[in-house]
């Protein structure tokens, strides 16, 4: 347990996590998760988790949507108050209205977060007309703003095709834009680059810091690589095993390492410690 991490201004937070706890109960035993972590984010800023896999990163951020993994049953603890609401004492309704809207998540796996049999474009119009009611017609007019907006060529015609028509990277701009298609005020990313080689994976990080910069959210982004962190967000947390391990302003962190799982993880980054920057 330890004191929540804070943006320059507490006072602006718009998220305050406090003591949140994830517990899953599978037949045969109970995993905690993620330990009694506490942290704040202000409006439209950019923050870090970054941490080895299984270190507690995706439960994290699912809390924050009140989503548990595909097929398993967690139980949330704590409070994850958001623009003055504790999420986890939402109705499933109040919930349902939120997710997207006000807090909008790009999946870890693309491929399971697109529909195969549907088009891109109709479900980036269904998630519009789900939340802003608006006509078939309008909704189809934003689809294909929000994917010239995030970089697909041709969008008019590209809002037709299917996800396996398009690449690993351009499946992953359609969710960037299925994503911010309703202007949430926070964007989780989680591990929005892995799967991706590293020309594209800066080009998929360009757009996320434009969006942000363009729509105003806040960014919590998710990775397992500190490459990643350099240049997109402000403060950085470090996860190990279910907890917030260290945390601070990027620049500090990676100048002064306090924790020996950070040193080793920034002694994973080759590039960064010939100090040429994030690719
Ligand atoms: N569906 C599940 N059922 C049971 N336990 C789970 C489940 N999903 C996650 N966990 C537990 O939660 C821990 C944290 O998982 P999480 O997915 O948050 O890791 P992560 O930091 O996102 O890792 P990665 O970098 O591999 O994505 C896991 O180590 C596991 O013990
Ligand atoms: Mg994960």
């Amino acid at each position: 347990m330890s004191a929540p991490t804070q943006p320059a201004d507490p006072a602006a937070a718009m998220l305050r996590v406090r003591q949140l706890t994830a517990r899953f109960t599978t037949r045969s035993e109970t995993v905690e998760a993620v330990r009694a972590i506490s942290f704040d984010i202000a409006s439209g800023e950019a923050v870090g988790f970054v941490g080895e896999s299984g270190c507690g990163k995706s439960v994290t951020a699912r809390a924050l949507m009140r989503l548990a993994p595909e097929g398993s049953s967690v139980q949330w603890g704590g409070s994850v108050q958001f623009q003055g609401r504790d999420l986890l004492r939402l109705p499933e309704a109040a919930m349902q209205d939120l997710r997207g809207r006000r807090i909008a998540m790009v999946f870890q796996d693309p491929m399971t977060s697109l529909n195969p049999v549907l088009s891109v474009g109709r479900q980036i119009d269904d998630m519009i007309r789900r939340h802003a009611g608006v006509s078939a017609r309008e909704a189809r007019r934003r689809t294909v703003d929000l994917l010239g907006l995030v970089g697909i060529r041709d969008p008019q015609r590209r809002a037709d095709d299917h996800p396996h028509q398009f690449s690993g990277g351009m499946r992953q701009r359609v969710l960037i834009a299925m994503a911010v298609s309703c202007e949430p005020d926070l964007l989780i990313a989680d591990e929005p680059t892995t799967a991706l080689d590293v020309t594209v994976q800066a080009q998929i990080l360009r757009l996320l810091k434009r969006l942000r910069a363009e729509l105003g959210m806040a960014l919590m982004l998710i990775t397992h690589d500190f490459g990643v962190i350099a240049g997109m967000v402000d403060r950085v947390h470090v996860m190990y095993g279910g907890e917030i391990v260290e945390h601070g302003a990027v620049d500090d962190l990676f100048a002064a390492p306090a924790h020996p799982y950070t040193r080793a993880l920034l002694d994973a980054v080759p590039r960064l410690t010939q100090r040429g920057g994030a690719a």
